[in-house]
């Protein structure tokens, strides 16, 4: 079996675990309106930046959760941002619906960088948890650039 194949497939049984413990926490609703929303997406951002903020001091077990709520947000993303769903205070740009792809790209990199960081905390590694922050705190920025006005 391959290298790349056998990585493929740790990353696939982590994303298996990602989902099972976010079942767990409370099963997913997607938003009936725009307004429902813009106000379940701000504040799934908030809790990122939240554990975001928190996060380069943790290890172990609670390195790996914090990752893996990030990660499951992530996933839940592209169901919060129906199209043309820029009402209230929302701050997000047509541009999203105009590069889907670009929007969706960026998300995938990040939950790359969770998964690698859920990696590195279970193995103890510090210096790869660092490095996996980092890039995981890269995709907020570069969407935010893009994507929020
Ligand atoms: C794929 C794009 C994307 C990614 C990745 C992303 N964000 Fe956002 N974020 C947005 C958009 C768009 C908005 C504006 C949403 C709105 O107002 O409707 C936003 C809004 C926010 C807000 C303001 C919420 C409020 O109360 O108005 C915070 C805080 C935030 N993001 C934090 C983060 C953090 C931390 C990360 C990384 C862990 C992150 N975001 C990753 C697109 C993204």
């Amino acid at each position: 079996m391959s290298i790349k194949k056998i990585s493929a497939m740790a990353i696939a049984g982590l994303l298996t675990v990602g989902a099972v413990s976010a079942f767990a926490q409370e099963a997913f609703v997607a938003p009936t309106s725009p307004d429902e929303a813009v106000t379940m997406r701000q504040a799934l951002m908030k809790e990122d930046g939240g554990i975001l903020k928190g996060s380069a001091d943790l290890t172990g077990d609670a390195a790996v959760t914090a990752l893996q709520t990030i990660l499951t947000n992530y996933t839940h993303i592209p169901a919060l941002f129906p199209e043309g769903s820029i009402v209230g205070n929302s701050k997000a740009l047509p541009a999203i619906w105009q590069n889907w792809d670009g929007f969706n790209a960026i998300l995938e990199s990040g939950k790359t960088a969770a998964t690698a960081g859920i990696a590195a905390a279970q193995a103890g590694d510090a210096a790869g948890y660092a490095a996996a922050l980092k890039s995981l705190g890269g995709t907020c920025g570069q969407c935010h650039e893009a994507f929020r006005g």
